[in-house]
C-alpha cells in the first residue's frame, strides 16, 4: 500500500501544488484585525479539503481565530497521532522587496537554481501543513490512513497561540492521543533532513518611557527636561555586558548546561561559520563567549531588542525632544527557564535600573506580550525511530537530529495537558526566509516531505498502543 501511495505522490506534483496555491492565496495574517475574515475563510478552506477526503472536519470558534479539527474514522487498537499545523501567517511587510506579491503564489527558480514556491506562508506553515493534508488524501484514496489521525490546524501560532491551550484543556477527551506530530521546523541543510528535538521558548516584553505630553523644541527645552529616548537607551544598555552575557538577575536560573555528548555531536555537523555569516552579508557573528554559533542558536538563551521607536523618523533633521520612547524586547529561552519567572525578572530589572538612576519626571512602563516555554523531547522512543526511518524513505538520505532556535508555543502544552511528546518532523531549508520578504518552500522538500509523512503514518500505525 505505501508503495502505491508514494508512487501516487510522485506522479501528482501539479495537483498538490495547485491546491497549495489556493491555500497560500488567502491572506490569513493573524495579527491584523482587518484580516479576521480571511483567517476564517482560510480555516474553512482547510476544513473543506479535509471533509472532501472523508475526515470529520470542522472549523471551530475560539475567542480568536478558528481552530480546524479533523479526524478519520478511528479504529480501536491503533495508535492515535495528533497532527498539528498552523494556517496563520506573519504580516508580509515590507512589500517592496517581494519579487512576486506575497499572496500570489509563484513557482520559480531560487538564486541557486532550485524550483520553489514563493509566497507568505509557503513553508511557515501552510506548505508543511498541506504536505500532511496531501499525504492523508493519498492514503484515503488507497485504502485509508493506517493510523488514527486527529488533525488540528490553528490560526494563532504567529501571535503566541493564546487560545489554543484553553481549547485543548476544554476538549481533552476529544484530543486524547499517543503522540503529537508537527511539521513546522527545518532540515539541517539541503541533503541533510532532520528531526528536531529541542526548541527555544520566548518571552516578549515592551518597555515604554514617557516624558512631556508633547514633543518639545530641543533648543528651547533641551538640557532642562528628561529625554525619554536617552533614558530608554540607558535602560537597554544595562541588559548585556560587553561579552553579550545577559545581565538580568536570575536570568540563567534553571538553564540546563549543554552535555559533552551534545557538544560533540553538534561539532560533527557540517556547519561553516564563514559561509553562514557571508550568506547574511555579515563580516562576523557575535555572541556569548565560550559557545559555537550552533550552540548559541540552539541551546543558549538570548535577550534582543526587536523594535525601537522614538522621536523623528522621517528624512532629514527635526529638532525635538521626543515625548516618549519604546522598545520591544524578546528573550529566547532554553530548558528549563520558566517564562513567568523570566518576565518577572525582566520587569524587576527595569524597575531596579530606574530607581538606581533616580530619573525624575518620566514614567517607565513594562508590558508583557506573548510567551512560550522551551521544549526538549526525548530522542530514544520508538516514535522517533519511526520518524528517522520515514525521513530516510521520503528523502533517500540519512536524517540527523538537531535542536532549533525558534519557538512553537503549543509543544509544551501537548506535554502538560495531553501528556504526550511531540515529533518535530519539518522540511524547511535554512534559506527559506521565513517571516521575511520572498519566503519560499523548496518543491523538492515539499514532495519529499509529503512522502516522509505518508511513510510515517504507516510506521506509527504499526506501533503497539
Ligand atoms: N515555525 C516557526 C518556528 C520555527 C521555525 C521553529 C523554524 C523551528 C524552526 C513558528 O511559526 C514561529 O515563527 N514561531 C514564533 C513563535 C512566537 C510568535 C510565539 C517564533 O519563534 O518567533
Ligand atoms: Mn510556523
Ligand atoms: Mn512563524
Amino acid at each position: 500500500m505505501l508503495e502505491q501511495v508514494l508512487r501516487d505522490i510522485d506522479q501528482s506534483h501539479d495537483a498538490s501544488l495547485n491546491a497549495l496555491k489556493e491555500f497560500l492565496a488567502i491572506p490569513s495574517i493573524s495579527t491584523s484585525p482587518e484580516h479576521k475574515a480571511d483567517c476564517r475563510r482560510c480555516a474553512q478552506w482547510a476544513a473543506n479539503k479535509l471533509s472532501a477526503i472523508g475526515f470529520a472536519a470542522t472549523a471551530r470558534d475560539t475567542p480568536g481565530h478558528p481552530v480546524v479539527v479533523a479526524k478519520n474514522t478511528h479504529q480501536p487498537g491503533r495508535p492515535t497521532v495528533l497532527v498539528y499545523g498552523h494556517y496563520d501567517v506573519q504580516p508580509p511587510e515590507p512589500l517592496d522587496p517581494w519579487v512576486s506579491p506575497p499572496f500570489e503564489p509563484t513557482v520559480r527558480k531560487t538564486p541557486d537554481g532550485h524550483d520553489a514556491i514563493y509566497a507568505r506562508g509557503a513553508v511557515d506553515d501552510k506548505g508543511q501543513t498541506w504536505a500532511h493534508m496531501y499525504a492523508l488524501a493519498m492514503w484515503q484514496k488507497h485504502g485509508g490512513v493506517p493510523v488514527n489521525i486527529t488533525f488540528i490546524i490553528e490560526g494563532e501560532e504567529e501571535v503566541g497561540s493564546p487560545n489554543l491551550a484553553p481549547f485543548i484543556a476544554a476538549n481533552k477527551d476529544e484530543l486524547k492521543c499517543d503522540v503529537a506530530l508537527v511539521s513546522d521546523t527545518q532540515q539541517f541543510a539541503r541533503g541533510i533532513p532532520a528531526i528536531t528535538y529541542g526548541l527555544r521558548g520566548l518571552v516578549y516584553m515592551e518597555v515604554k518611557v514617557t516624558g512631556a505630553d508633547h514633543d518639545l523644541h530641543s533648543g528651547l527645552y533641551g538640557g532642562a527636561v528628561p529625554n525619554p529616548a536617552n533614558i530608554l537607551c540607558e535602560i537597554l544598555a544595562t541588559l548585556h555586558d560587553q561579552s553579550g552575557k545577559v545581565m538580568i538577575e536570575n536570568f540563567y536560573d534553571g538553564v540546563i548546561p549543554l552535555t559533552a555528548g551534545e557538544r560533540a555531536e553538534w561539532k560533527k555537523l557540517p556547519f561553516n561559520d564563514e559561509k553562514f555569516f557571508a550568506d547574511l552579508k555579515l563580516s562576523s557573528g557575535f555572541g556569548e563567549a565560550g559557545y559555537s554559533t550552533i550552540e548559541r542558536k540552539w541551546a543558549r538563551p538570548t535577550c534582543d531588542i526587536n523594535g525601537l521607536t522614538s522621536g523623528y523618523q522621517g528624512p532629514g533633521a527635526k529638532t525635538i525632544i521626543p515625548s516618549s520612547a519604546s522598545a520591544k524586547v524578546s528573550m529566547r529561552l532554553v530548558p528549563n527557564q520558566d517564562p513567568k519567572n523570566i518576565a518577572e525578572a525582566f520587569t524587576r530589572h527595569i524597575e531596579r535600573v530606574k530607581s538606581e538612576k533616580g530619573w525624575k519626571g518620566v514614567k517607565v512602563e513594562v508590558h508583557a506580550h506573548s510567551s512560550a516555554p522551551p521544549a526538549l523531547v526525548p530522542t530514544d522512543g520508538p516514535a522517533v525511530q519511526c520518524a528517522l526511518k520515514a525521513m530516510e524513505i521520503g528523502f533517500g538520505e540519512k536524517p540527523t537530529l538537531m535542536r532549533e532556535g525558534g519557538s512553537i508555543p503549543i509543544v509544551s502544552t501537548f506535554k502538560s495537558l495531553l501528556e504526550v511528546d511531540t515529533l518535530l518532523v519539518g522540511f524547511g531549508l535554512p534559506d527559506d526566509r521565513i517571516h521575511s520578504p520572498n519566503e519560499k518552500f523548496d518543491l523538492d522538500a515539499l514532495f519529499k516531505g509529503t512522502r516522509t509523512l505518508a511513510a510515517l503514518y504507516a510506521l506509527l500505525g504499526s506501533l503497539k498502543t
